[in-house]
């Protein structure tokens, strides 16, 4: 069968996405399967028709957000990751932090600017809604930043997220399948892991093993299978979590279409299982078909 590797799109994280589906799509033709790059921002449903499954690398709204999912449930043309609603949630930093809430898992203080405000102190974290790859994020030591941290939010999305600032190191924990990946602990001289060092810096540090004792590394594995399924979410993903002073795990939120560039977690992840990136692909693909 042919395989379309999703790509591209008309979010903010287009170019991230890009890295992604080219990746992919090497990755595919590595393994003999017959696959092709199609960028949904110049796509029309109709040329989709005629795929066998898709490998969605869309990342952000449109594309990981429960919209393109919902057209190849429509087709009836199977597809990676989660289905629509699980897709619509982990695109929703709000709706996602308010279920892990009501399941009793832990995430920072929060509330919807203009809408629930609340005094959480200082420092805050600033972030979309509806955004990727740290896009719009920002930290606010103060109430002057805070104002100019809403106005750049803003410009992304109409609902903004502020958090309680979580001081202490970041993990991250992918999902495949039924199981847990070993944890990557991220460590970046920036104020926070944003754009420039996910994408961009050389001195971001990431470990993997994380560093963690056995009892940290089963709980906060066990903590992300929890967070991922609690959000309905199927076949891979990738939960971000911190830790704070109290020693306690904080979810951040979950994504339903990681990075799959060569700065991306989950492979990095799957390398110390022993799944080199191909079998990796190759193994969310067949998740998919199943
Ligand atoms: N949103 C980016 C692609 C990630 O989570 O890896
Ligand atoms: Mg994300």
């Amino acid at each position: 069968g042919r395989v379309a590797v999703l790509a591209g799109g008309k979010s903010a994280e287009r170019p991230v996405s890009l890295k992604s589906g080219a990746a992919v799509h090497q990755a595919l033709r590595n393994l003999g399967v017959i696959a092709e790059l199609v960028d949904p921002s110049e796509t029309s449903v109709d040329s989709l028709k005629g795929f066998d499954a898709a490998f969605i690398a869309l990342h952000g709204r449109g594309g990981e957000d429960g919209v393109i999912q919902g057209v190849l449930e429509h087709l009836g043309i199977p597809f990676t990751g989660s289905a629509v609603m699980a897709s619509a949630i982990g695109m929703d930093k709000v709706r996602t932090k308010q279920l892990w809430k009501g399941a009793g898992l832990p995430t920072p203080a929060f509330y919807v600017a203009g809408r629930n405000d609340t005094d959480l102190g200082f420092p805050l974290m600033i972030k979309p809604a509806h955004e990727g790859s740290s896009i719009g994020m920002a930290k606010a030591d103060n109430a002057e930043q805070l104002a100019l941290a809403l106005q750049e939010a803003g410009k992304f999305d109409s609902d903004v997220l502020v958090e309680a600032w979580v001081n202490g190191p970041e993990y991250t924990v992918a999902v495949l399948g039924d199981e847990a990946l070993p944890a990557i602990r991220l460590k970046t001289p920036n104020a926070f892991y944003d754009f420039e060092a996910k994408y961009q810096s050389n001195s971001t540090e990431y470990l993997c093993p994380a560093g963690l004792n056995d009892e940290d590394e089963a709980a906060i594995r066990q903590l992300a299978l929890t967070a991922f399924r609690v959000a309905g979410c199927r076949g891979w993903g990738r939960v971000d979590v911190m830790r704070d002073e109290q020693g306690n795990w904080q979810l951040l939120e979950i994504n339903t279409v990681p990075g799959m560039t060569d700065h991306s977690l989950v492979p990095m992840a799957a390398k110390a299982t022993g799944r080199d990136f191909d079998a990796l692909v190759g193994e969310i693909l067949l998740m998919a078909l199943e």
